[in-house]
Parts: C-alpha cells; sequence; structure tokens
C-alpha cells in the first residue's frame, strides 16, 4: 500500500509518519513541498506518485485567527481539500480526509453520530465541513470522513504544551469549565488512520463519516487539573498551582466554541477492532515521552 499524507510537520502528520506500518510505503510532504491550495501541484503531485490512499493531515487550524481570516481558512479546508479530492479522483486514489467536531455546534448534550446534523458555529467549524462536501461529493464511497477533537502530540502546538508553559510561569490559572469534550492524542488518531487506509486499500466496507476521539469526557478545567497532576508525578511541575474553574464568558474569545461536542467513536472502534484509551492514560503516555 502506497500511502500519501499531506500536512507533515503537524501534530497528526507528524504521527503519521513516525507510526508508518511495516509494508505501507509513506510519500509525506509538508505545506511548501505540497501546498493543498495550489491545484496544479496537488494533481501533478498526486499523479506522478499514484498512491493507493492519501491521508489530508493538513489544515488551517488557527479557530479564533479564521474569524478574520475566512479567506485563507477556506482556502485550504474547502478548496485545499477538494483539490485532494480532484487528483485522488483522477488517479483511483482513496481519500481520508480529518475534519472536527466543530462542525457541531450547540444542539446535543449526549455524544455526537457521525450522521448527527451539523451546525458549526464560527468559520473554522464552517470551513471544516464545506470540506467534508467537498470530499463526499467529488469522491463517495472511495472517501472517509474521520473527525476528531481535542488534539495534542508531543509534536507542535497544543492546550497540554501550553498548560505546562503557563503552569511553570503562573501563580495560579483559570480554566474553561462549562465546555465539555475528550482530549484526544494525535498519535492514537494516526494509529487508528493507519488501521483505515489499510481497510480501505483492501476494498472492505467503510463508512462515508467516522468519529475518533480518545475515551470518556473532560472540560478544559478536567483536563488541565489532570496535566497538572499528572505532570508533577512525572517531575515535569515542581509545584502544584492552583487551577481555578472559569465560564466561558470570563474568557471571551473570536471564534465561539461549542460547549458539549463530545464524539460517538464507536462505529470506527468497532470496524478497526480497536478497543481505545481513556483519555488520562493517553495523557499519561504523551506526558511520559515529554519526560523523555
Ligand atoms: N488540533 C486540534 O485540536 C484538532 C481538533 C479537531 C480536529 N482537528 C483536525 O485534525 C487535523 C490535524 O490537525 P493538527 O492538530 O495536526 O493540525 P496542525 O498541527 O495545525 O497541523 C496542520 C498542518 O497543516 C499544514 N498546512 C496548513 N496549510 C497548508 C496548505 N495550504 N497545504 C499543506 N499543508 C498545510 C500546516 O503546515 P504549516 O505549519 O507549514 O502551516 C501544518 O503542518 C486537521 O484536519 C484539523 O482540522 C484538529
Amino acid at each position: 500500500m502506497r500511502v500519501l499524507v499531506t500536512g507533515k510537520n503537524g501534530q497528526l502528520g507528524w504521527e503519521l509518519t513516525r507510526l508508518q506500518p511495516d509494508g505501507a510505503e509513506l510519500l509525506a510532504f509538508n505545506s511548501s513541498e505540497l501546498d493543498i491550495t495550489d491545484s496544479d501541484t496537488v494533481s501533478s503531485i498526486i499523479n506522478q506518485y499514484q498512491p493507493d490512499v492519501v491521508i489530508n493531515a493538513a489544515a488551517y487550524t488557527a479557530v479564533d485567527k479564521a474569524e478574520s481570516d475566512q479567506t485563507a481558512a477556506y482556502a485550504v479546508n474547502e478548496t485545499g481539500a477538494g483539490n485532494l479530492a480532484k487528483a485522488c479522483k483522477a488517479v483511483s486514489a482513496k481519500l481520508i480526509h480529518v475534519s472536527t467536531d466543530f462542525v457541531f455546534g450547540a444542539t446535543k448534550n449526549t455524544p455526537y453520530d457521525p450522521a448527527d446534523p451539523t451546525d458549526p458555529l464560527g468559520v473554522y467549524g464552517a470551513s471544516k465541513l464545506a470540506g467534508e462536501q467537498q470530499v463526499a461529493g467529488i469522491l463517495g464511497e472511495n472517501s472517509s470522513i474521520v473527525r476528531t477533537a481535542w488534539v495534542y502530540s508531543v509534536h507542535g502546538n497544543n492546550f497540554v504544551k501550553t498548560m505546562l508553559r503557563l503552569m511553570k510561569e503562573k501563580e495560579q490559572l483559570g480554566v474553561v469549565s462549562d465546555q465539555v469534550g475528550t482530549p484526544t492524542s494525535a498519535r492514537n488518531l494516526a494509529a487508528a488512520l493507519w488501521k483505515l487506509a489499510d481497510r480501505m486499500h483492501s476494498g472492505e466496507t467503510i463508512q462515508p463519516v467516522y468519529h475518533w476521539s480518545d475515551l470518556g469526557t473532560a472540560s478544559w478545567y478536567d483536563f488541565a487539573v489532570a496535566i497538572r497532576d499528572e505532570a508533577l508525578l512525572l517531575g515535569l511541575l515542581d509545584k502544584e498551582i492552583p487551577v481555578n474553574p472559569i465560564f466561558s464568558s470570563q474568557y471571551p474569545t473570536p471564534a465561539k466554541r461549542p460547549a458539549y461536542s463530545v464524539l460517538n467513536t464507536a462505529a470506527l472502534r468497532n470496524d478497526l477492532n480497536i478497543a481505545g484509551d481513556h483519555w488520562r492514560k493517553a495523557l499519561n503516555s504523551m506526558l511520559k515521552e515529554l519526560v523523555q
């Protein structure tokens, strides 16, 4: 199986690269080698390398900046996804397109199923949804959309690393407690995507849309407290700074975020035969890696 990965320097792209399975040939590109907004380059690279499966880990992910940078967000998340889908179609490649829990709005307080109605609250979520529609419209059953949430990795920028930095710099922290989701290890996500790629390549049945996160739920506040406590145990922090729950209204951001965006991940875990990790176990593994 020959797999082409976009956005190789992002959290997910990096984890996909380091988890390359035996027997899979990997062609991974960063944003300057393969800018997915450039349709000619996308089509020429995909035509040249003739991958069996493309995993799109490239995205415009600056949720707040997207509110004032709509054109750039849509260029990557919608047009870029469409460029990849068209190029895949031309060479009969399959496409795994990664999307987000932020396609959902404020309608549920139980885990979102892949078929639930979407209702993005901001530009980032809307641009990712537009990308999903491009991919599904162009490739249909030769694509699969995998929505994920609250992603972190030892590589790149994320909530875990920001919290660790702030916990070293500040005397105390206030963290939002009225937004609930599931922290997700990019490493676990990457492992699942490699299995999905294999399944697609083998021609087994797949669903048009899946959800993937680690297991369990947390508010950002719960997540921050767990980061602090685990980091203390591992010696990554030397003082237990107070972490206080605050409301979203006390921490205004340009983009509105869903109060609840837990994803029902059962379908993908069943299809791939992966039991999954509780988010706390996955967090512990990531922090242990930071210690090394
Ligand atoms: N991070 C999260 O919490 C989260 C939550 C839900 C869903 N997701 C989704 O998960 C996927 C992976 O996210 P991530 O956390 O790995 O994101 P990330 O760390 O921000 O990485 C995104 C990568 O995309 C690249 N990129 C941006 N514009 C590009 C372009 N025009 N052409 C090619 N590459 C481009 C970036 O390269 P440069 O650095 O060179 O710009 C970066 O390496 C995305 O689809 C994202 O929407 C993420």
